[in-house]
């Protein structure tokens, strides 16, 4: 399990995230919703050491990680699925695949996973020798999804899956992150779309301008009265 305490961020004199406290137990998905600008991004990339914390503890099975570099911490098992998707255009849908498990050295293990990312997205086998760059906006969300599981995560962390993507297209995905989940991958998504987020969400966390302003079981958090106003435009 992931157990964040106390994180602090500053972008110059942008205090980003001012004293964040989030776990992500085992088995579970946990969302973090907020709006444009509340620091859901930034949370993300201080737990991958992306940006420098200047205050907090941070803890992964057992293992202090407040203080590992990027590529220590996804050794730990942490591996970030980036909004914008940002798959690389001019290689193949196999190619990009095979990227994502950069990090491994057991090959039929890899073969495996690669199996299962095509069982998991049977669109993806189709377009198997197709550039990256010539998918829809959705097959490469769907791409970027399985080229983080490619690093075998043990958390997979998800930021804004659904940006930009179809209503049915957002529904499938939503689908795939339940079913990876039920294969033993603990998630945490990052969402601006707060119904869907808050739907699939075992426990879920609200942000407000780097602060938790609420938190609780997704259904719950869907049926509080503030949320519906706020987030679900009700
Ligand atoms: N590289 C950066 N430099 C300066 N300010 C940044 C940078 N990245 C994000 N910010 C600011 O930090 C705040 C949180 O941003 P972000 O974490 O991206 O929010 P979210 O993902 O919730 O939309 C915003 O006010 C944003 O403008
Ligand atoms: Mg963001």
């Amino acid at each position: 399990m992931l157990k964040i305490e106390n994180l602090h961020v500053y972008y110059g004199g942008i205090h980003a995230l001012q004293g964040i406290d989030l776990e992500v137990p085992d088995g579970k998905i946990i969302s973090l919703i907020g709006a444009n600008g509340a620091g859901k991004s930034t949370t993300l990339k201080a737990i991958m050491s992306l940006v420098q914390k200047t205050q907090g503890n941070l803890e992964f099975d057992g293992v202090n990680i407040t203080k590992l570099e990027t590529r220590a911490v996804v050794k730990t098992g942490i591996v970030l699925c980036p909004e914008g998707r940002r798959v690389f255009p001019d290689l193949t849908v196999s190619e990009n695949l095979t990227i994502g498990a950069y990090l491994r050295k057991d090959k039929d293990g890899i073969r495996k996973d690669k199996e299962w990312v095509y069982e998991l997205f049977p669109r993806m086998k189709e377009r198997e020798w197709q550039a990256a760059g010539t998918l829809s906006g959705g097959e490469q969300q769907m791409l970027a999804v399985g080229r983080a599981l490619m690093a075998r995560p043990k958390l997979l962390m998800l930021d804004e899956p659904s940006l930009g993507l179809a209503p049915l297209v957002i529904k499938d995905i939503f689908s795939i992150i339940k079913e990876i989940n039920n294969a033993g991958v603990n998630i945490l998504l990052i969402e601006q779309n707060a119904k869907a987020a808050l739907e699939i969400a075992d426990y879920a966390y609200v942000m407000e301008t780097g602060l938790i302003t609420l938190s609780g079981p997704g259904k719950e958090i869907l049926a509080n009265d503030q949320v519906r106003k706020a987030y679900l435009g009700e």
